[in-house]
């Protein structure tokens, strides 16, 4: 069978926080270097998933495929406003059939959210990339996993079995830094 790999995507405060109490995603969230790093991976990548608000808006976003979940359809559908997109309602068709609609069948997944959509995917990932921009807070905003705050998407992320790598500065000014979380490897008995 093709080797299909998921990846997970997301900038968060310090308060593990995606989107702030308006549930919009600010302004003190956007970092050039986060926004190089996320571009030059969804770039890479054949397949971008995402819920309705979670449309990502780059440059290149027209020429991606994407799968986009919505209850307003009741299985699988094209997007009357995206030839390249795929809506897709989990109640009523699976994964499998997502991809394959939206013909995919081998190379790299790339899940962007929000907080739902990552969480179907939790035990999934090969690799999440855990952005974090330690000097914002977003008080009352909108965690980035059911779960957080009571937990840390730290703690989340390494409660599904996912470990954290090395992190890489994304902003020295500010701190910004992405760190992989990678699934492990599972060793037979
Ligand atoms: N900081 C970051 O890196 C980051 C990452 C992602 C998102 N964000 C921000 O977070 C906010 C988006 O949050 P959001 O909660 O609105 O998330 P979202 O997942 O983008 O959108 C929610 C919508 O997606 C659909 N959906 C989600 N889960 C579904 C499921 N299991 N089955 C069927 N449909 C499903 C529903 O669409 P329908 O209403 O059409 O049924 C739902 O109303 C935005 O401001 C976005 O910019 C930030």
């Amino acid at each position: 069978m093709p080797a299909l790999r998921i990846d997970g995507y997301v900038i968060v405060s310090a308060d593990g926080m995606l989107a702030d109490a308006g549930g919009m995603m600010p302004v003190e969230l956007k970092f050039e270097g986060d926004k190089r790093f996320f571009t030059a991976a969804l770039d890479s990548a054949d397949l971008i998933v995402h819920g309705r608000n979670s449309y990502e808006d780059q440059p290149n976003s027209p020429g991606r495929k994407r799968i986009i979940l919505t209850r307003s359809v009741g299985a699988l559908a094209p997007d009357p406003a995206n030839p390249r997109a795929t809506l897709w309602n989990p109640a009523g068709a699976s994964f499998d059939a997502a991809i394959e609609r939206a013909g995919v069948r081998a190379g790299t997944i790339a899940v962007i959210g929000g907080p739902d959509v990552f969480e179907m995917f939790m035990d999934r990932y090969d690799t999440f990339w855990l952005s974090l921009a330690p000097q914002v807070k977003l008080p009352g905003g909108q965690p980035c996993f059911p779960g957080v705050p009571a937990r840390s998407p730290q703690e989340v992320l390494a409660a599904h079995g996912l470990n954290a790598g090395e992190a890489r500065i994304l902003d020295a000014d500010y701190g910004v830094s992405v760190t992989p979380w990678r699934r492990v490897a599972q060793t037979s008995p």
